[in-house]
């Protein structure tokens, strides 16, 4: 099938090298001078793992091409998928480049094709597509057209697979009163074993918004789960394998720690909040999982204060800059906060993250970060390590001889990513969510009241130098 994608970005550049790997013959459109320059050249201008060696693959086969126009390619093509971003600086809706793309690409879509809209769009906005996408084509002179929603449902870090092999398919329909619009999107997902689920285009969103509202949900319901287990001296993921065999609950996205970042829970659950008041309409359950998320940085800073006995002065390492693993994507990373957060409170923050440009774009966001290129320089000399982001490197880190250069031995695990034996064996007072405070030679303490109390007694000063290993 001819395809056009409209919006390079993660969503767009993944469902038009995807597509091409289908078989399908794909034109991508990208606004972005820079961005359509990198993609011509074959880089692709983030990091998303497999997705480089697809573009590599299709530009090569010719399958895949970059434009900067495409109005040509959206007349010949069966479908014009539109993956443009529907969120502004502030992390609220805003439509304003959807209809602005919508108007340069309707008029060109062929009477027998149909748009595709694959951003995840306001309800509300949902309701006017179809009155809007009409009124351009009656502007235009011509016909209608089939217009449908294709929600995704791919996570950064594995989204080339979730593509490729995705558990369900959702198309919504927002009008297709031949049928076309269902038939072409069946034929374009021909390869997929999964299930396709034809829902209404308002069913079809909110069945979107549904899965990231719930997603989030799990997740505080961890952590708020974690902090009864501080309280009580318990294990989380002890208590997360007591309940996961129940096959009602299971045990997937049930990882505590300083909270759910990214582009998509935490402003579609501030949103969902929001736009329901506008409504005169409440949604409490969503209002405590967006709280349980932002108490869950204060309490990780406020952790970190109270093992150091107070933060001005203080010098923390900060490990991991991005908002999960496997991305370069720091936005609403709940890193930044923290460090925020830690200077704000007098500490120096030292941080590092593998990926080089997350490294670069997050020292241009948080005033006062210090952001170093290994691991090692961050652990350096630290007061304490925090660890924000479960990178692999920081899992295998030689535990026993980052003991010997920080100048406390502390470390306070954002993600319960680390092994509490390993680091206490190492000499390291462990501290997390949900896992009671470790210190070295003694077992697992109750947390609360005083969460993160300073353990008396703890031998935390270290003797060498960087130097000296
Ligand atoms: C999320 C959804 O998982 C995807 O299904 C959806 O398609 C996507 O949003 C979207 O709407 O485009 P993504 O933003 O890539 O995907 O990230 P997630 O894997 O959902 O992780 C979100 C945050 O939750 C990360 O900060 C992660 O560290 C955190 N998390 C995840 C936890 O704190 N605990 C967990 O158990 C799982």
């Amino acid at each position: 099938m001819k395809i056009t994608v409209v919006g390079q970005g993660y969503v767009g550049l993944v469902t038009a090298a995807g597509a091409a790997d289908w078989g399908h013959d794909v034109v991508g459109i990208e606004r972005s001078e820079e961005r359509l320059v990198a993609l011509l050249g074959g880089r692709v201008p983030f990091h998303e793992p497999a997705l480089a060696e697809l573009v590599e693959t299709h530009l090569d086969s010719g399958r895949l091409q970059f434009t900067g126009g495409g109005q040509d390619a959206v007349a010949s093509s069966a479908l014009t998928f539109v993956a443009v971003g529907t969120v502004d600086r502030n992390h609220s809706w805003e439509t304003r480049t959807m209809r602005a793309c919508l108007t340069e690409i309707v008029p060109h879509i062929p009477d027998d094709g149909a748009l595709v809209v694959r951003s995840t769009c306001p309800p509300e906005f949902i309701g006017q597509l179809v009155e809007f996408v009409d009124q351009l084509r009656i502007e235009a002179g011509r016909g209608p057209i089939a217009v449908m929603l294709n929600p995704e449902f791919t996570k950064e870090g594995t989204a080339v697979k979730d593509f490729l092999e995705p558990d369900r398919v959702v198309l919504g329909v927002a009008s297709d009163p031949t049928g076309q619009g269902v038939a072409l999107l069946r034929e374009f997902y021909a390869q997929v074993d999964a299930p396709i689920l034809v829902l209404s285009a308002m069913d079809a969103i909110l069945s979107k918004l549904g899965a990231n509202l719930f997603l989030a949900t799990k997740i505080s319901f961890a952590n708020e789960l974690a902090a009864l287990c501080d309280l009580y001296g318990s294990q989380i993921e002890r208590v997360i394998e007591g309940m996961a065999h129940d096959p009602r609950i299971g045990g997937s996205f049930l990882r505590a720690g300083i909270g759910f970042g990214g582009s998509c829970l935490p402003h579609q659950v501030t949103m969902t909040v929001r736009d329901a008041v506008e409504h005169g309409h409440e949604t409490p359950l969503l209002a405590a999982v967006d709280e349980i998320n932002l108490r869950q940085k204060t309490q990780f800073v406020e952790r970190i204060s109270a093992l150091t006995d107070g933060l001005d002065g203080r010098r923390v390492a900060l490990l991991g800059l991005t908002f999960k693993p496997h991305t370069d994507d720091l936005r609403a990373a709940p890193a930044l906060d923290i460090a925020r957060m830690l200077i704000d409170s007098g500490a120096t923050v030292v941080a590092y993250d593998p990926m080089e440009t997350a490294r670069r774009n997050a020292k241009a966001q948080v005033r006062g970060l210090i952001v170093v290129s290994t691991a090692l320089e961050a652990i350096a000399g630290a007061d304490v390590i925090a660890l924000a982001t479960e990178w692999p490197e920081f899992i295998t880190l030689p535990w026993a001889r980052m003991a010997r250069v920080v100048r406390q031995r502390l470390v306070v695990d954002g993600r319960n990513a680390l092994d509490p034996d390993a680091l206490v064996e190492a000499g390291f007072v462990y501290s997390s969510f949900g896992r009671g405070l470790r210190v070295p030679g003694g077992a697992a303490q109750p947390v609360a009241p005083q969460i993160g109390a300073r353990p008396v007694g703890v031998p935390v000063r270290a003797e060498l130098a960087v130097s000296d290993l």
